[in-house]
Formats: C-alpha cells, structure tokens, sequence
C-alpha cells in the first residue's frame, strides 16, 4: 500500500514515490544512448514506458516530476488526456531562469513554463514550481559546484522581487501550489532558503550523495518540504550495478567517470555492512529516512523497475545513525563532482 507524507506544513500530501519522467520514453533528450536502437526496439521501449507509468498510477503514485525539456512529455500528454486520475496528480515541474550564460530571471519564462505543462499535462494546478537558477553567466563546470555560489548567489536579491511576483500573480489565478528551489549546492541552498520565497527545496539524495542531510534539519525545523532526486544514483544503486564487475561491457557505468563513485561506495560497505535486503530497496529505503523527504524523485522505465520502486515503500527505514555515519564517511572522503553525470 503506498505511503502519503505532508508536504512540509502544507496540506499537500504526496506518495512517497514520485514518477521521475526523464527517461521512459525513447526520445528522452537527457540519457546518453550506448548503442543504436531500431524503431520496433523504440516502440517497445515506448510501451513499456507507458506501461510503467500507468502501473505507478495504479500503485498509488499521485505526484509526476517532469520538464519541457526531458523530451518526454508527449507521453504524459498522451496517457493523461484519457486518465481517470488526471485531475488527482500532482505535478512538479521544472523551470530554468536564468540559465548558464544568460543575465538575469526572466518572469517570462516562469509563466511560460507553467501555462505550458498545464496545457500539456492535461492539468487544472502545478503543485510545485522547481525552480533551477544556474546562471548568470555561470558555466556549466561551476553551476553544479561551488565556483558558482558567489555568482548565483549575488544574483538573489535582485531575482527574488519579480520571482515572487509573478508566482504570487500564478497562484491567485490557482494554477500553481508551491514553489522550491533546486539550488545544486548546499551552499547556495541556504542563501535561497534565507530569502524566505521558497517553500522547499529539491536536492539530489542518496548513499553516495548525501550531502542535503544537514539541510533536511533545517527543512524539518522551519515546516518546509524536501524532494529526493536520484536516489539510485541514475541506476548505480542497484543489485543490478552495486557489483560493478559482470558489468556488461556497454553499461555506462563501466565508463571512468563513475570510477569515483564506485570507489566511494566500497568505503560505505566497509562502513556500513552489507544490508538485509536487496541493494535497491535499501537505497530507496536510505533515502527515504529522513522525515523531511516528502517524496523520492525516481525513473521507473518498465513495471517491473516500478514495482521494486513501490515495494520499498513499508514504512521500514534506516536509523539516524545509519544516515550521520554515511554522511561523515562521504565528507570525509569528499563526494564526487555533480555536474559530470549527464554525458557520462
Ligand atoms: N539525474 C538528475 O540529475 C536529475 C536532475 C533533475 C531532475 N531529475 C529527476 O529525477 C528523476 C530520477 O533521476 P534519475 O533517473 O537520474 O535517477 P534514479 O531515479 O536514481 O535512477 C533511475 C534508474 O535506475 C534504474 N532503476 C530504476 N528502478 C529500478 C529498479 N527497481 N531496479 C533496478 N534498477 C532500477 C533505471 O536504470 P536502467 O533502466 O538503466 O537500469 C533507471 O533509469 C528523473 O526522472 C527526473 O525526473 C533528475
């Protein structure tokens, strides 16, 4: 049975899981392709998207995470124009500005970003507006790190005023709930939270990242809502991959790019032990642990990955201690870069 947990103090209560729609259809724009695939092997990757979509819905799912540019809403658009529970989903929502090289936030595009996914979502209201502020003129190397900061920080002061204008204008006219940043860096996130504008945060969370744990304190502490994105680190944390030698010799995650992150996770199994369940279930479960995280932000591409997502959902989760001493481990040992994994 899936779990529904409040979104902050508000009265949005989401699944615990949220369908992360990047990947599941054959024209995502954001997954690097290691071999060709013919149009049938596209088609059946095509079905066996929708099909995973429809059995998060019938699995109790009621939160979407989508963007204009994963390259995958069509698919939405298609199964929720016909859905009988399109008017319960919650979605969140994506929407960059400024962007790397551009010079300040654009209203336009808040707007834009939301009259476009109400229209193609098939949807009355967008929960939650996450808003991505990666420039100005920030490169991508710096805008994941903290080379970045300074820049994108100096920029708040002048972005929150017509930030909050325009989503307050949205908000009046219903057609959107709540707006969080996705900040990138700690550092960042904390000079957004400080602007009082944003009612949560979305941060990527899991073993090897866990860097948002003193965050979620603060969240907890001040009412607001927390949204987990990759918890399975895009696949590595999986019994599928947590063993990296068997590896077909085309997963991407042979690639020296994620040699870092493999090496750390050994240090956390020597840390932590092996756990009693499968690998997967404990990575979701491990994400999940924190009462701030509303919700995981995850990629189910087939009903079977869809239901492992749903399984893991029991109410059973890693202690305190579990997570503090991951959490030391990794700023011990420095967590890899963030910025990398696209293209890898
Ligand atoms: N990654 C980012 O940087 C990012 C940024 C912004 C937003 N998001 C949002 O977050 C969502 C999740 O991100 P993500 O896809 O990068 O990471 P993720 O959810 O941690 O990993 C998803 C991948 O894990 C594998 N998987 C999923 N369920 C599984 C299962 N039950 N058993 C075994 N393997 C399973 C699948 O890979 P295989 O099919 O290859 O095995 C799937 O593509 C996205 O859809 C998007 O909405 C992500």
């Amino acid at each position: 049975m899936m779990r529904y947990r409040q979104f902050g103090n508000s009265d949005l209560q989401l699944s615990e899981i949220c369908f992360g729609a990047m990947r599941f259809t054959s024209t995502a724009s954001h997954v690097t392709l290691t071999e060709s695939h013919d149009r049938e092997q596209e088609e059946a990757q095509n079905r066996e998207g929708r099909r995973a979509l429809e059995a998060a819905l019938a699995g109790g799912v009621n939160c979407i995470h989508s963007s204009g540019d994963y390259g995958t809403r069509w698919m939405l658009s298609d199964i929720l124009a016909q859905h009988p529970k399109r008017k319960e989903i919650h979605h969140v929502i994506k929407m960059t500005s400024p962007d790397y090289e551009e010079g300040g936030f654009d209203p336009q595009v808040l707007r834009d970003s939301v009259e476009d996914a109400l229209r193609d979502l098939h949807a009355d209201r967008i929960a939650i507006v996450q808003h991505l502020q990666r420039g100005p003129h920030v490169p991508k190397a710096e805008a994941y790190a903290e080379a970045g900061d300074q820049r994108r920080i100096d920029a708040l002061p002048d972005m929150v005023g017509p930030l909050q204008e325009t989503f307050e204008a949205l908000r009046q006219e219903g057609k959107v709930g709540h707006l969080i940043t996705f900040p990138h860096t700690t550092g960042y996130a904390t000079a957004a939270l400080d602007t009082g504008v944003y009612d949560g945060v979305a941060h990527f969370f899991n073993l090897i990242e866990p860097e948002a744990l003193p965050l979620l304190d603060r969240l907890k502490r001040e009412g607001k809502g927390f949204l987990a994105i990759r918890p399975l680190l895009q696949g590595m944390l999986t019994d599928k991959r947590i063993d990296r030698k068997g590896l077909p010799e085309t997963d991407l995650k042979l690639r020296a790019g994620w040699d870092s992150r493999y090496a750390l996770l050994e240090k956390i199994r020597e840390r932590i032990g092996e756990p009693n369940e499968p690998w997967t279930r404990f990575a979701l479960k491990f994400a999940l642990a924190h009462e701030a995280v509303t919700s995981l932000v995850a990629s189910g591409n087939s009903v079977a990955q869809v239901e492992a997502l749903l399984e893991a959902c029991d109410g059973q989760y890693p202690s305190r201690e579990l997570l503090d001493s991951v959490h030391a481990l990794v700023e011990e040992v420095g967590m890899p870069p963030k910025a990398d994994l696209f293209g890898l």
